[in-house]
């Protein structure tokens, strides 16, 4: 009797054993994902808030304490200096000769997932005006993109108006 009790039992939990094994699945009957990562929908104000801090701290402190929470682990470079993912972009923060120093912003503009600051920074002994663009992807930087000009002209300037 004993015996056929522990048969039963061990057979229950067999079946239990199968029902678990076949349980997770990663789409429902409508194949929607339903262990995806939900991400909060953009939200232009807080991205520019958020931007400005990272590119701060990253970028202009060389402080690297928040790099993960600032950016995304599949991080997406454009600029063709610096390695792909979060690990490139501290490997490139700390090659610059020039070290820490306040990033001075000069304009910011966020639409959508996108963030886009006009900025004048130095690095590798040059004084840029330069054109970052950010895209926020669950709450971190997914991707970016740039564009720089070296302040220091060649020739005298047509106009009156600097780069800013
Ligand atoms: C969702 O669950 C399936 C089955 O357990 C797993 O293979 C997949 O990696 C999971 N996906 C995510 C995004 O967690
Ligand atoms: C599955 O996805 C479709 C299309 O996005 C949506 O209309 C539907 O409500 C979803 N179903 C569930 C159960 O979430
Ligand atoms: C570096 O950044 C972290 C996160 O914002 C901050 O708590 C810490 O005080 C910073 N470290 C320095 C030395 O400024
Ligand atoms: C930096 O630039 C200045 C003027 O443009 C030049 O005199 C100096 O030698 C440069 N320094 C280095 C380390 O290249």
């Amino acid at each position: 009797m004993q015996f056929l009790i522990l048969i039963l039992v061990l057979s229950l939990q067999n079946i239990l054993a199968g029902q678990i094994e076949q349980q997770p699945s990663s789409t429902d009957s409508e194949g929607n994902c339903t262990n995806c990562t939900k991400c909060p929908p953009n939200d232009p104000k807080s991205n520019k808030a958020f931007v400005l801090k990272a590119y701060q701290e990253i970028l202009g402190d060389h402080n690297f304490t928040n790099l993960e929470q600032y950016f995304h682990e599949d991080y997406i470079q454009h600029n063709p200096h610096a390695a792909e993912g979060r690990e490139g972009l501290r490997a490139f923060v700390k090659s610059v000769p020039e070290g820490p120093q306040k990033i001075d912003f000069k304009r910011t503009v966020a639409e959508d997932d996108f963030v886009w600051v006009h900025v004048r920074m130095t690095s590798f002994n040059t004084s840029w005006a330069i054109v970052d663009i950010f895209r926020i992807e669950c709450g971190k930087i997914k991707e970016h993109w740039d564009v720089l000009q070296d302040t220091k002209l060649q020739k005298k300037a047509a106009n009156e108006h600097q780069f800013f």
